[in-house]
């Protein structure tokens, strides 16, 4: 069988995969801690389990309309408005996950050659994405010494005729790097100047830690909708990320031209996680500052151990659940890399971590801090005892 040209030319998701072999090795009896994947330890809240339940029950079993049930499109609506977006039901479509959402976007605002900058580093399925949609991936690197961040003048090197768009992540996956308001509306001005659409990708935007705040792009959205796109979803702000809800706030011809591929393709989310995320949205949000706390007294525990380790540098992470420190100065002759320097610490001290070449960032390894204390310490442990 000869398979399309397209999904060869795909590389697989290389959290998942490191995450695949954790497994794998457990499974030929070895202890393995994994702190490759990007999702919280914490169970869903009761409140939101019980909405599933109660639909299930009630019968919620039936094809929705494609965009969401329009109860959702609202909440979700009203929770960009928390943030200035000053939006309607219709600009909002529900898709299976931010993931879902970011693939409908690219394959309805993309022609083939139209250019995405992609700061550097960057979540591992951007340019993927891009490329399936037949775009370009521009690659606008900022290493540690940037904070992670990238300014207009960075972009304005890489801007040419074919230039469409500029994804930003702000609290990003991998570094937890956060954009300040002043750094986000430089961005904003130069896009909205270029005509370029900026895609703000906010699924982290409740995890920030004090003193850092979050600086959201729905006010820009407000002013410029046919600039800017907003990516959000209760994966991990409701540790969520098994029901797939994800949410694009944008221009109605964009929602309109998301909504036909989705009708084609996935039609509908599950109704059932519908009622769960309505519940999420529309429900108390006091269980998000303890989740969130958590996360920031884990953070501090990782970020003391790596203040112990000679040669490795890691600014710290203002919100999400990663750390991303930079270990170029450990590589040898016969650990040369990222991947090696993973690879060796898989087989000497059983801890699964991704290398930052992933990420678009080969200095570098992401450190997921989304497990529970002492499975933490322990890992980080067993890091230290295998490399120093
Ligand atoms: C930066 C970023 N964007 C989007 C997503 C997609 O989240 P989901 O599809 O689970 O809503 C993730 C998940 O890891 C992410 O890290």
């Amino acid at each position: 069988m000869q398979i399309a040209n397209r999904v060869l030319q795909l590389k697989p998701s290389a959290t998942l995969a490191v995450n695949t072999l954790a497994q794998e090795l457990r499974a030929t009896g070895r202890e393995v801690i994994s702190l490759s994947v990007g999702e919280p330890d914490f169970d869903t809240p009761r409140h939101i389990r019980d909405a599933a339940i109660a639909a299930v029950n009630a019968g919620f079993t039936k094809y929705t309309a494609v965009p969401g049930i329009p109860e959702l499109r609202k909440a979700a609506s009203d929770y960009f408005n928390l943030a200035g977006a000053g939006s309607l039901p219709e600009h909002v479509l529900i898709s299976n996950g931010g993931k879902q959402s970011l693939y409908n976007l690219f394959q309805c605002v993309l022609n083939p050659g139209d250019e995405v900058i992609i700061p550097a580093p960057y979540w591992v399925s951007y340019p993927p994405m891009v490329e399936l949609a037949g775009g370009i991936a521009v690659i606008a690197h900022s290493g540690v010494e940037k904070g992670f961040k990238i300014t207009p003048g960075d972009l304005e090197r890489l801007r040419t005729p074919k230039t469409k768009a500029c994804v930003i992540n702000s609290p990003s996956n991998p570094t937890g790097a956060i954009y300040s308001q002043a750094e986000l509306d430089a961005i904003a001005a130069w896009a909205v100047e270029n005509k370029i659409l900026i895609i703000s990708d906010e699924i982290y935007d409740r995890l920030v830690y004090h003193p850092s705040t979050h600086a959201s792009a729905c006010p820009w959205w407000h002013k410029h909708p046919e600039n800017f796109v907003i990516v959000n979803g209760v994966a991990k702000t409701f540790a969520m990320t098994g029901w797939r809800v994800g949410y694009l706030l944008a221009h109605p011809e964009i929602i309109k031209a998301c909504n036909k591929l989705q009708g084609q393709s996935t039609s509908n989310i599950c109704s059932i996680a519908q009622a769960a995320a309505l519940a999420a949205l529309t429900g108390s949000l006091d269980c998000l500052p303890p989740m969130r706390d958590t996360f920031m007294r884990r953070r501090d525990l990782v970020m003391e151990a790596i203040g112990r380790w000679p040669g490795v540098t890691c600014a710290t992470p203002g919100g999400a659940f990663y750390v991303f420190p930079d270990v170029r100065e450990l590589f040898t002759s016969s650990m040369p890399n990222s991947t090696a320097l993973c690879k060796t610490l898989l087989d000497k001290a059983g801890v699964a971590l991704v290398p930052g070449e992933a990420f678009g960032d080969d200095n570098c390894i992401r450190i997921s801090y989304a497990t529970d204390d002492a499975t933490l310490q322990k890992a980080l442990e067993k890091i230290e005892s295998a490399l120093w």
